[in-house]
């Protein structure tokens, strides 16, 4: 069986090292040396903003939404995983559905002013498989309507745009550390931000509001990563230019095999440094698609439909259309994308889809 992806397990000795110092501390959660020293470790590899480690991807989006939305209006893509949209009806806010561009598929940013009322507070915008958005165009808008910007970064780690840590850009950044990402701590996350003080409400958040052990400001929740986490985060770290070498390379084997008759992939900005996160491909129509769907899945292949459906269409979200980000929701496949796969699954991946497209 051929999956989209293949979680990437390190050396087990080398695991078991640093769950020995685990044993040997008595410190199994609430910010242990190893969580300190993996999060050291990040912001020094990515060179970014500094960070706070979470239990998974999601949360810090609810964080950065308590902190920054205030229950408003929040400007979205609907071409995302279902955590971007969920967070924002989790929050109590509203979320406010913006079509893609039709070839980065990320949020368009012609068309962000005319969503905007006075009841917008925020931007919450994806980089769409490791793609960086329109930053610079977003902020000049936000900095106009005194709005602010989240950017859902889940599937960007180690990612650069002209030269630095796409984590960044915007008020605050998340990334997803789940197991089946480049770099993952099992179930894990983090929230970037460069905002001295915001950062500090951030971090009191995450672990349950406390400013001292019987003093609380604000709400907060638990959002703490455990050391055991932590101790997978920094086995799989030391092997990161290992996993971006492998990942690349399978994209490069893509790029040059697939015909691309009949269907197309994303278009990278340029400046960025992408880290082969994803590799999308979508078809002229759905029928298309589920006819290579079918003749992958025949030989034991599971591409994903990444993403589908829409999320202007979840039954929990007032519909707005988004007429592009539909149609491409129903033609995208993700294709298989992990560290040992072998060159002989590559060709007949490619074959199939040449054949068929
Ligand atoms: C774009 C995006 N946002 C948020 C998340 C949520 O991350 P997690 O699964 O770590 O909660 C994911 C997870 O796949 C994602 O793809």
């Amino acid at each position: 069986m051929i999956p989209v992806t293949k979680t990437y397990f390190p050396d087990q000795a080398r695991f078991q090292r640093e769950v020995q110092r685990i044993w040997e501390s008595g410190w199994l959660t609430n910010r242990g040396d190893l969580c300190k020293e993996l999060e050291a470790k990040i912001q020094e590899r990515l060179s970014c903003t500094p960070l706070i480690m979470m239990n998974n991807g999601t949360v810090p989006l609810q964080i950065a939404l308590k902190l920054l939305a205030n229950g408003g209006e929040v400007i979205t893509t609907p071409f995302s995983y279902v955590a971007t949209a969920s967070s924002i009806v989790w929050e109590g806010c509203t979320p406010v559905f913006v079509d893609i561009n039709p070839r980065t598929l990320t949020i368009n940013p012609d068309l962000i002013e005319s969503a905007i009322t006075p009841k917008t507070t925020c931007i919450l915008a994806t980089h769409v498989f490791g793609n960086i958005c329109h930053v610079e165009q977003i902020q000049e808008i936000a900095d106009r309507h005194g709005l602010k910007v989240i950017y859902d970064a889940a599937h960007c780690f180690d990612v650069k745009y002209q030269g630095q840590s796409v984590f960044n850009f915007g008020d605050i950044s998340t990334c997803s550390f789940h197991a089946t990402k480049i770099f993952h701590t099992a179930e894990g996350g983090a929230l970037f931000c460069n905002d001295a003080n915001l950062l500090n409400r951030a971090f009191r958040m995450h672990n349950f509001g406390h400013v001292t052990p019987e003093t609380f400001d604000e709400v907060g929740i638990n959002a703490k990563i455990s050391e055991l986490s932590a101790a997978m985060g920094l086995c799989v770290l030391e092997d990161l230019d290992i996993i971006l070498d492998s990942r690349k390379s399978v994209v490069d084997y893509y790029r040059k095999h697939l015909s691309f008759q009949g269907f197309q992939t994303q278009t990278l900005r340029e400046g960025l440094d992408w880290n082969a996160a994803y590799f999308p491909i979508w078809f002229e129509s759905e029928e298309k698609m589920l006819q290579v769907l079918k003749a992958l899945n025949d030989e034991s292949i599971f591409p994903r439909r990444y993403f589908n459906p829409s999320l202007n269409q979840l039954p929990y979200v007032q519909y707005q259309s988004c007429p592009v980000s539909e149609e491409i929701s129903q033609k995208i496949l993700c294709l298989p994308l992990y560290v040992g796969i072998e060159e002989s699954t590559l060709v007949l991946i490619c074959s199939i889809i040449n054949d068929n497209a």
